[in-house]
């Protein structure tokens, strides 16, 4: 199998048609930022501003991650921001399982690329597709899984801290457990500093 390479795995995206979702995507939405960032943050999937952008996390959901990661000093541009798929599921509905399994191959591909120590996983959807199907999002947010020495957190998904503003203080807590868990690995003066 050739060799995976940033060139190949951005082919692979805007060729795939593995699953159907692909048919009503006006743009892929393969994911962007530092590629060689520690620190990767995984969502559900393109929405509206997104599928028209083609790029992760640019409607009102990603301006508030923005605003989270301000909040603990990080600059966007040194994170990588993805999703679990590429293209947008119609009316923004929850990826169906099969289509969450099939866009896996890239999502394992951008890991492998990236070569993160920390991922942030925004959402039951992301959680589930990386940590399993047992992880309940409320049950488990804020709590670190090692895999393969690459440290998880689940944490809300920023779509519904807009729906129910109550969970931006557990959501904030979580930002400071990141904050805790980066300057442990010895990385936060690192992504803070440029
Ligand atoms: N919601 C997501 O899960 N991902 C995006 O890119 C935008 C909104």
């Amino acid at each position: 199998m050739a060799e995976m390479t940033w060139e190949l795995f951005h082919q692979q995206v805007e060729m795939c048609g593995l699953c159907p979702l692909y048919q009503g995507a006006r743009h892929k939405v393969p994911g962007q930022g530092d590629e060689h960032s520690p620190l990767m943050f995984i969502g559900e999937g393109p929405g509206q501003v997104e599928d028209e952008q083609g790029l992760a996390f640019v409607g009102p959901a990603g301006q508030l991650l923005t605003r989270m990661l301000q909040a603990i000093s990080l600059p966007r541009d040194r994170v990588y921001i993805c999703n679990i798929v590429k293209c947008r599921p119609p009316n923004n509905r929850v990826p169906e399982e099969a289509e969450a399994h099939q866009c896996m191959l890239h999502l394992r591909n951008q890991v492998a690329l990236v070569k993160p120590k920390v991922i942030v996983l925004l959402g039951a959807t992301a959680a589930k597709y990386t940590l399993g199907p047992d992880v309940r999002i409320t049950r488990d947010r804020g709590r670190w899984f090692e895999r393969k020495g690459v440290w998880m957190m689940p944490t809300f998904h920023p779509s519904a801290l807009l729906r129910d503003p109550a969970k931006k203080k557990e959501a904030w807590e979580d930002m400071q457990s990141l904050r805790v868990k980066l300057m442990e690995l010895g990385l936060y003066p690192d992504l803070y500093h440029q």
